[in-house]
């Protein structure tokens, strides 16, 4: 069974074993290693229920296997490529029905097993859908297996990035 446990501090010192992974380090901190104090100064805020942006550590049959965060896309807070107030992603979308979704596997043999789409559909439905209409996701283009993960889960490629290195993919709420 899947289940999303609010991130709390005494999660940190796992995400900082897990940041240290090399799948991670590609895809998810790009490159930059991090303390425990600087995840703490990232991630504390959420994981104190401090932070508009709302943290999950990921469970299956209560073992953590990975993290999913959303968090209301607003001015101070936009995801990867969407930059001008002009953004079609604006005259698309309203902006309070938009949320940005992050999430990561942390075990790397556990990759491309359909795991992460399952994952996000559940996350989905559980925790961004009931709040907000539309979810935003910003893989990097050459990101492929993550892409062709989303799209599995209802995500769709749009032209709204203005970085090159970034995709925006929207999925809209199903009707009820
Ligand atoms: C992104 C992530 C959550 C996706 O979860 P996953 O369980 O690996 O993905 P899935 O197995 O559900 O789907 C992957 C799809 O990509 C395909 N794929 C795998 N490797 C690929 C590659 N190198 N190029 C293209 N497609 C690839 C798989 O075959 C599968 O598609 P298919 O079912 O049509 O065959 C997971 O890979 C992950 O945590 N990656 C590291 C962190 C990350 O990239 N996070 C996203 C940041 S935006």
């Amino acid at each position: 069974m899947i289940q999303f446990v609010p991130l709390r501090l005494n999660h940190l010192p796992l995400m900082h074993e897990w940041f240290a992974r090399p799948h991670l380090k590609q895809w998810w901190t790009r490159g930059e290693s991090f303390t425990l104090e600087q995840i703490a100064a990232r991630y504390g805020a959420r994981a104190r229920g401090e932070d508009t942006a709302r943290g999950y550590l990921i469970e299956l049959d209560e073992q953590p296997v990975g993290y999913a965060q959303y968090y209301p896309v607003r001015d101070d807070s936009l995801p990867d490529g969407v930059v001008k107030p002009t953004n079609g992603l604006f005259t698309a979308f309203r902006k309070e029905e938009l949320a940005g979704v992050d999430l990561f596997l942390a075990d790397p043999l556990g990759l491309g097993k359909g795991m992460g789409t399952t994952v996000l559909k559940a996350f989905l439905e559980a925790e961004l859908f009931p709040k907000f209409r539309v979810a935003v996701i910003d893989p990097l283009r050459v990101n492929e297996r993550a892409i062709r993960s989303f799209e599995k889960s209802g995500f769709r490629r749009t032209e709204f990035s203005e970085a090159p290195a970034s995709l925006v993919m929207v999925a809209v709420r199903p009707p009820a």
